[in-house]
């Protein structure tokens, strides 16, 4: 269900449900309505992070509900992200919902400037939509009946002083949380509906809404082209390979990135089988595509001031009777060769192809977004995406939107020494390292070997690009990591000085 979103600064007539941001010490927005100081202390309402207490009014005025934030001194936008996040679980039945944020919604007086890591009004309203609007997401198309604890929320309102000068902010929020929404729904997708040419499809529909040049490689184009990491990857499926191209041109770019997602929109592992356990989830192989494609969906609407081109090199890794198999060796775009020891190490197959198409262009940046390993995962755990590259102002830039938008990433190296886990006895080098060690620096050592000089940063989302439970604003299944990370990303993005650095 959409759920229409307005910033205001009267509290509308209409509605079922107000919540209250309570910090620590039992601060609340003045003007908000009245919440009852003893009936908080009665119910060990403090206002720590979780406390929670729904106040039941009489027919006619809003039921309201104090929702615990933390101490004043820590509000971030994760503060307000999961205050609209609480909000609408906490919502029950209740369609026309409010959130009050009072003087929190002020802007900082005249003379008082603005400290870094502060957040403006603009900040913090966009933050309480988007929370709410991503906790409000589900995935119901493949249901007979409507799933229990859906959100009943219809109507969204933030409400503080100040409102006036907001006006952009709730379309501007709704745009952001529909992309996630679609990258989400992309990955949620049963792998055998979303093959190579349907994801293909989507995205030819997706960017003639959103203003895009798209170009489509079919199989032979791709042979053609001398994608053999893709073309050998696809191999083994009846399913024929993709690679989407996606441009977007502003009137006057600032500069121009080059994003890649990774699109194995089904890893069987191939020849090297999974397990069934392993393979459960492998319709996620595709949350980098899935997000880069979403990204580029709303670029234009949101007047990033940056050319982007976007990659999406889709595949699915089936272990049919055409498969490549183990000593297999494939020729990349740029020409370097892959010896594939294991043809379950299928993404840097296809990424390899990828990157070399986007460094082709010459672009100020190249970011790729791939569920590359395991290894990662092992490393970083579920929450946490891993970022490697070869430029520090570029690393530094993802650090700064990922500390914004709430995404983690953390820096892991890409160590020269390592290299020589990925020499091969007959190719240019082999598609897995030495075993049981680095998986994760490896597999990005290989990739480096196809941007040239070009600063680069890989972000390895295996680990969050699907969540297992349902946290606050990261619902269970696709989670559309990276998608408000790297529109972020793209709003601030400065030219790197330089292209090399030491990791
Ligand atoms: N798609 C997987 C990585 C993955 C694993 C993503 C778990 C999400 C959760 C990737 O293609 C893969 O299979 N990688 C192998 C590489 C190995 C064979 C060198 C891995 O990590 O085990
Ligand atoms: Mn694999
Ligand atoms: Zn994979």
């Amino acid at each position: 269900m959409t759920v229409g979103t307005s910033v205001v600064s009267v509290m509308p007539e209409q509605v079922d449900l107000v919540a209250v941001p309570v910090s620590e010490g039992r601060w609340f927005p003045p003007g908000a309505p009245p919440l009852d100081a003893a009936l908080l202390e009665a119910h060990g309402i403090k206002g720590s992070r979780g406390d929670r207490l729904w106040i039941p009014a009489p027919v006619g005025s809003p039921d309201l509900l104090a929702v615990g934030v933390g101490p004043m001194s820590e509000l971030s936008a994760e503060t307000f992200r999961r205050l609209g996040a609480e909000t609408v679980q906490a919502s029950r039945s209740a369609r026309r919902v409010a959130v009050y944020l009072g003087q929190l919604l002020q802007s900082p007086g005249e003379g008082s400037s603005k400290s870094a890591g502060e957040m403006s009004p603009a900040d913090r309203s966009r933050a309480v939509i988007e929370g709410a609007l991503l906790a409000a997401y589900s995935f119901d198309s493949h249901r007979s009946r409507a799933a229990e604890g859906r959100s009943s929320v219809e109507q969204l309102v933030v409400v503080g002083d100040g409102a006036a000068d907001l006006s952009d902010v709730a379309p501007t929020a709704e745009r952001l949380a529909a992309a996630v929404s679609l990258a989400r729904d992309l990955v949620n997708e049963p792998p055998s509906s979303m093959t190579p040419r349907r994801f293909a499809a989507v995205a030819q529909e997706v960017a003639s809404q959103a203003r895009l040049e798209v170009e489509v490689w079919d199989d032979q184009r791709i042979a053609s082209e001398g994608l053999g990491g893709l073309r050998g990857v696809g191999s083994g499926s009846h399913e024929p390979p993709r690679l989407v191209r996606a441009h977007y041109r502003p009137a006057s770019p600032r500069a121009s990135v080059a994003l890649v997602g990774k699109g194995i929109t089904f890893d069987s592992g191939g020849l090297s089988l999974k397990t069934a356990g392993g393979m459960e989830t492998m319709k996620t192989d595709m949350g980098g595509a899935a997000a880069v494609l979403a990204i580029m969906s709303v670029l234009a609407d949101m007047d990033i001031p940056v050319e982007v081109v976007g990659y999406m090199a889709l595949a699915e890794n089936m272990p049919g009777g055409a498969a490549i198999k183990p000593g297999d060796v494939l020729r990349i775009r740029n020409g370097k060769t892959i010896e594939v020891l294991n043809t379950d190490a299928e993404g840097r197959l296809v990424l390899s192809d990828a990157l070399s198409l986007a460094a082709e262009q010459r672009p100020d940046a190249i970011v790729d977004l791939a569920t590359l390993t395991g290894a990662c995962v092992m490393a970083l755990g579920r929450e946490i995406a891993g970022a490697m590259g070869n430029s520090d102002s570029l690393l530094s830039q993802v650090a700064a939107s990922s500390g914004r938008t709430g995404e983690r990433t953390w820096p892991l190296p890409l160590p020269d020494e390592y290299k020589s886990h990925i020499e091969s006895e007959i190719a240019d080098m082999k598609n897995i390292g030495a075993p049981g060690q680095a998986g994760a620096l490896s597999a990005a050592l290989l990739l480096a070997e196809f941007v040239d000089d070009l600063p680069w940063v890989h972000l390895d989302i295996a680990g969050p690009a699907r969540s297992y439970d349902d946290k606050g604003y990261v619902r269970k299944g696709g989670t559309g990591f990276g998608v408000r990370l790297l529109v972020d990303f793209l709003a601030h993005f400065e030219k790197p000085s330089s292209g090399s650095s030491d990791t």
